[in-house]
């Protein structure tokens, strides 16, 4: 007989089970919520995109397009990614859609899978959910600051406690190549001591030295001139901005002059929100984002500024679970039971479901069950407060038995008035 084949989920990816669903409802509520509050519209793009999307937008040499983009050849020959992020598609969908003719600041938020081909480890994935907001058409330091302060709500909101703000300013086209050369001169002469990947980027792109996690090469970093000195004017009263804006609304923040992030498209302010590790080990950023002026002209429309940020739900709730932070569940609570005896009664109760349905009244059953006292288990597991028993009697002559459970007391009712009387029943109790 043939082996029977075990299935295990892809590597790096993971169910939602029904217990873990409230986390990520909570989230999107939140989300939702405050980015609606702060005047940010919804948008959802496809899960997948043209590759060469990614490779234009983000850069050749960020990590993501190198090593972890899921790209695929569809039937029909054309080059296609699953997104591994979601800035990069809105901007996209932003200049195809026309969306500049819009009333500008157009604010958009979003959420949802997003897919890197990463070494799977605790609160990295292959499979992960974002949200983000993203901002065109506002060059003032207050859009930078309003989505940092948008995206740190939501996470007081959350109940989400200890963890830091960390924001840089790595300037613009005009200021930034002075600051490469001089980094450059700073790390010609220890070149022999960086590990061969910070080799590979000093050719590269030499602002990915800052992210390597080599203990020479954070030694090294911790020596290596600082951007915010070369900025200028223009990049450096920006900057002065955006932090005189998150004083003004009382939001801690640290400056972290090696903060670069990942991805090419940043210019000016950039930020990361980072757990603190005494709250939560773990070497990941609970979110990030920063303004990139000029990806909606590398992707070919007209220039834009534009500034956003984006945050993963599993480290969020990872922290919650930590936390212990409480999650409601969102299933309504059960105050009714529908229990039947016998075919006939079985068949009028699925309609009488539906009635309660359009009262508004939530009301379980088990129908699988045909005996009542296996039945009345069920109720009282739910913690129901009524029961309704349909019996063969009670179908064939109009009526039905109406329970109180903590009492146990019974009364025979009309089923035409049944919705009717169950409404005052539980309005009386509250
Ligand atoms: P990112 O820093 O690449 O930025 O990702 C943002 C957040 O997504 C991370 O801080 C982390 O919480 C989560 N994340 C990323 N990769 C993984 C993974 N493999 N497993 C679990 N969580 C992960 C962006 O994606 C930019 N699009 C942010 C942005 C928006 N910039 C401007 N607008």
């Amino acid at each position: 007989m043939a082996k029977t084949q075990i299935f295990y989920a892809p590597k790096g990816t993971y169910d939602i089970l029904p217990s873990d669903q409230k986390y990520w409802e909570r989230i999107n509520k939140i989300v939702r919520e405050l980015a609606v509050f702060y005047g940010f519209e919804r948008i959802d793009t496809p899960i997948f995109e043209e590759a060469s999307l990614f490779s234009r937008g983000l850069g050749l040499t960020s990590e993501v397009v190198d090593k972890q983009m899921y790209v695929f050849k569809t039937r029909g020959g054309d080059e296609l990614t699953l997104r591994p992020e979601g800035t990069a598609p809105i901007v996209r969908a932003y200049i195809e859609r026309g969306m500049s003719v819009f009333p500008q600041p157009l604010k958009l938020y979003y959420s949802g899978p997003m897919f890197r081909h990463e070494n799977p480890q605790k609160g990295r994935f292959r499979q992960f959910y974002q949200w983000g907001l993203e901002v065109f058409g506002e060059k003032d330091a207050v859009a930078d600051a309003q989505v940092i302060h948008t995206s740190f709500q939501v996470f007081k909101e959350l109940g989400i406690s200890g963890f830091n703000i960390q924001v840089n300013s790595i300037g613009c086209k005009k200021c930034r190549p002075r600051f490469r050369d001089v980094l450059n001169n700073h790390y010609h002469s220890f070149l022999k001591r960086l590990c061969p990947d910070c080799k590979r980027r000093f050719k590269e792109n030499i602002f990915r030295l800052f992210d390597c996690k080599n203990e020479n090469c954070i030694a090294l970093k911790q020596t290596a001139p600082q951007v915010i000195e070369y900025l200028c004017d223009e990049c450096h009263n920006h900057f002065k901005y955006v932090l005189e804006f998150l004083d003004e609304v009382n939001l801690p923040y640290l400056l972290n002059p090696y903060l670069f992030r990942g991805l090419d498209y940043y210019s000016q302010t950039v930020f990361e929100f980072w757990p603190e590790n005494e709250v939560i080990p773990g070497n990941f950023a609970l979110g990030g984002g920063g303004r990139y002026n000029y990806l909606v002209e590398t992707l070919g429309g007209k220039p834009t500024p534009a500034v956003g940020g984006a945050f993963g739900f599993e480290r969020a709730i990872e922290i919650m679970r930590a936390q212990k932070i409480k999650v409601a569940d969102s299933k309504p609570k059960i105050k009714v039971f529908l229990a039947q005896l016998g075919i006939l009664a079985k068949r009028r109760c699925l309609k009488l479901m539906e009635e309660f349905r359009q009262a508004g009244i939530t009301v379980a059953e088990s129908f699988g069950r045909d005996s009542i006292k296996a039945q009345m288990r069920v109720a009282d597991r739910l913690g129901a407060e009524w029961v309704l028993i349909l019996g063969q009697k009670e179908a064939l002559d109009g009526t039905i038995i109406l329970r109180e459970m903590s009492s146990g007391s019974q009364e025979v009712i009309p089923q035409e008035k049944v919705i009717q009387i169950v409404k005052k029943r539980l309005a009386a109790k509250g």
